[in-house]
């Protein structure tokens, strides 16, 4: 029997996604949003699996209002919410989108107990904390999607600054899904030789600070609404390794429990993703000034989370 992935959200991330996992051939697509949007959302899901003949996957697409048909689900993704505007933070967006990720938590609870919950929905760092709260799954089964998105921006800005294949470039984005996030130059490579050896550091300033604002400079361009492409790319790969045990290391917003000094708030930071989700937890050595930005922007999460009525 095909795995089981259900995308709560049929927006542009919700959407796209269910395209590449469907397209992959990954696992069967329950694609769900709210009542008001049935009709779009099976459309959606139904021209998906329409063009399943001409791509070649066999992968079933289910576009549904009902979370009755989430049930069995072995991820659960969930990119419901409102996406920022130009001029706004993610931050901004907890007003609005913790009531949704609440009540969506509480239907992952009652009609998928067993799912990994995957959160993509902004302020990442902060929704993820609230859907485990709400479900009370375990900590290692709910995990948020940011900073293997970070990192690919940051990784090619890598290739394209350099000129070199896209393939070659691995980099590493740690802390909080904002402004403050932690690109660490020291982990990023071409082919295993560090950025540091490849370019000047007023390049790599300009390249970290370009990926630190990255989500903004395509809401900026999009004018309206954020960016999904890469956003649903990035959900693919964390998917792909749960499903296929690959434990691949991947940046992710996980649980921290004293590790790199924090304590009780989800951040980005490596992690081993298999079939249960979070194996392992990655601690990596840090200089004093990249601690430090992780503590900053561990400040950011945690003054956003104290919005958070739970
Ligand atoms: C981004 O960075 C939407 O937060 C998402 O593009």
């Amino acid at each position: 029997m095909r795995k089981k992935v259900t995308v709560v959200g049929a927006g542009f991330v919700g959407a796209t996604t269910a395209q590449r996992l469907a397209e992959g051939d990954h696992c069967d697509v329950i694609l769900i949003d709210i009542p008001d949007k049935e009709g779009p959302t099976k459309g959606k899901a139904l021209d998906m699996m329409e063009s399943a003949p001409l791509l070649g996957f066999d992968a079933h697409i289910t576009g549904t209002a009902d979370f009755a048909d989430i049930k069995g689900s072995d991820i659960v993704v969930v990119t419901a919410g409102v996406a920022r505007k130009p001029g706004m933070s993610r931050e901004d967006l907890i007003g609005i989108n913790a009531n949704i990720v609440k009540s969506v938590s509480n239907e992952i609870k009652i009609h998928a107990p067993d799912a990994i919950v995957i959160m993509v929905s902004n302020p990442l760092d902060v929704t993820t904390y609230v859907a485990s709260q709400v479900t009370g799954f375990p900590k290692e089964r709910v995990i948020g999607m940011a900073g293997v998105l970070d990192s690919a921006r940051y990784q090619s800005f890598i290739a394209m600054e350099l000129n070199v294949s896209m393939r070659d470039v691995n980099a590493m984005v740690l802390g909080g899904h904002g402004d403050q996030m932690v690109p660490l130059p020291q982990y990023s490579t071409v082919s295993g030789i560090p950025i540091t050896e490849l370019m000047d550091q007023a390049t790599i300033d300009r390249i970290v600070a370009r990926t630190r604002k990255g989500g903004g400079e395509i809401v900026n361009l999009l004018g309206d609404g954020s960016a999904y492409y890469a956003p649903s790319a990035s959900v693919v790969e964390m998917v792909d390794s749960i499903l296929f045990n690959r434990r691949r290391l991947l940046p992710c917003a996980a649980y921290l429990n004293g590790e790199y000094g924090l304590n009780d708030l989800y951040i980005g930071v490596p992690v081993y993703l298999g079939p249960n989700g979070i194996d392992e937890i990655l601690e990596l050595k840090l200089t004093d000034a990249e601690q430090q930005q992780l503590r900053d922007s561990a400040e950011v999460v945690k003054a956003t989370v104290a919005e958070v009525s739970l």
